[in-house]
């Protein structure tokens, strides 16, 4: 594995990492937690291949299905659906039943991504999209393709993330089939003025797409967090590969806590949502991605032609902490003031012992005072 030096903009969560070692669906040992309530930690030596989201698919109404049947479907023998079922439970945590004389269905019906579905309901957008079953993260996933040849722009999603990447080295729980993790590359031929305040512009997507979709209280946490009372439902990461100063990529990672209910313990460090427990019912993720991936169309049509001049006013109107006193950090110093807004460059703007100052820079954070 090779992981390059990170490098940060100026202005913005942007950081560059490199891997460009394969990494195959192999895992001998799998520990995951499901939202059943299932644990499972077990050796296990499954590829998590097509045909096991295949044999998902075939499952995903919750009716009862027989071995012969599923497997006539997808062209395999009975011995080969059973396998694969156990590979569903161990490598997924997905609860099958089996009752003999009736067949297998699952413990709790489930919608997996569909990507006909989602193309067909986003058109006109021209990224290809791809849908994985299990990657170790979508943003490593789009640089190994990006290393093998792929053309910017495509967009990946998976159901499952094994090392999904948070920001400052923490790791985003990505459980089987409950989320979206979604990660979309372009390339960016002006230089890093491009992607000066790129991530308030895709945060403002993200809290418009929760929007649309019936989560009303989602709001802007500076940099980009994306926030419902206080408590965190989706996190962007944004990466670079290439020359900044010239044509470069950028890798635009969101996840979105859209169906989980609860995380493995220790997992999560900080207060969290999700789209199931605002609304208080679980959604179809498939509507959820069309709305993030055209109200991205729409944020990065204004932002290339105007840059986040052009959005601020809408970041404001979103803005969770305008008003609040905070503690702005960059490692071990603090500067504590109250929030003023955000600038046309997607700096911080704090009032400071009376004096209007800007920040910026991906290493700060913002956390409030009482
Ligand atoms: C944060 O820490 O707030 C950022 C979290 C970003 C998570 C997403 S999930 C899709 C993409 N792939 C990753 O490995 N990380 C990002």
């Amino acid at each position: 594995m090779r992981v390059g030096c990170a490098a940060r903009t100026d202005n913005d969560a942007v950081t560059k990492v490199r891997m460009a070692h394969p990494m195959v669906d192999v895992l001998s040992v799998s520990v995951f937690y499901a939202s059943r309530g299932l644990v499972v930690i077990m050796p296990a030596l499954f590829v998590a291949g097509p045909g096991m989201l295949e044999l998902l698919k075939l499952l995903q109404d919750g009716r009862f299905h027989s071995g012969e049947a599923l497997g006539a479907q997808l062209g395999i023998s009975r011995s080969a659906i059973w396998k694969q079922l156990q590979g569903l439970e161990a490598e997924f945590g997905v609860e099958v039943f089996k009752v003999p004389g009736r067949g297998y269905r699952l413990a709790s019906p489930m919608v997996l991504l569909d990507v006909e579905r989602i193309s067909r309901s986003a058109p006109g957008l021209h990224w290809p999209i791809l849908v994985r079953s299990s990657v170790d993260s979508t943003n490593a996933e789009i640089f190994r393709r990006l290393d093998a040849g792929t053309p910017a722009p495509f967009v990946l999603m998976a159901e499952r993330q094994t090392a999904g990447r948070g920001r400052r080295g923490r790791v985003w729980a990505s459980p089987f089939a409950e989320n979206l993790y979604c990660s979309l590359v372009l390339r960016v031929d002006g230089g890093m003025s491009q992607v000066e305040a790129l991530s308030l512009t895709v945060g403002l997507a993200v809290a418009r797409a929760l929007q649309a979709c019936g989560v009303e209280g989602a709001r802007l946490k500076w940099p980009n967090d994306v926030l419902v009372d206080g408590r965190k439902i989706s996190g962007i990461l944004l990466e670079l590969a290439g020359d900044p100063a010239d044509v470069c990529h950028v890798v635009i990672g969101i996840g979105i806590n859209v169906n989980m209910t609860f995380d493995a313990p220790g997992v999560i460090d900080q207060p969290w949502t999700s789209v199931r427990q605002c609304l208080g019912r679980a959604i179809d993720r498939n509507d959820l991605a069309v709305e993030l991936l055209l109200q991205l169309h729409d944020c990065l049509s204004v932002h290339w032609q105007h840059g986040f001049a052009g959005l601020r006013e809408q970041w404001e109107a979103l803005h969770a902490w305008r008003g609040r006193s905070v503690a702005l950090t960059a490692g071990s110093n603090a500067t504590l003031g109250v929030v003023l807004g955000v600038d046309e460059r997607g700096a911080i703007r704090l009032n400071v012992d009376g004096v209007d100052r800007a920040f910026s820079g991906g290493e700060l954070s913002l956390r409030l005072q009482q």
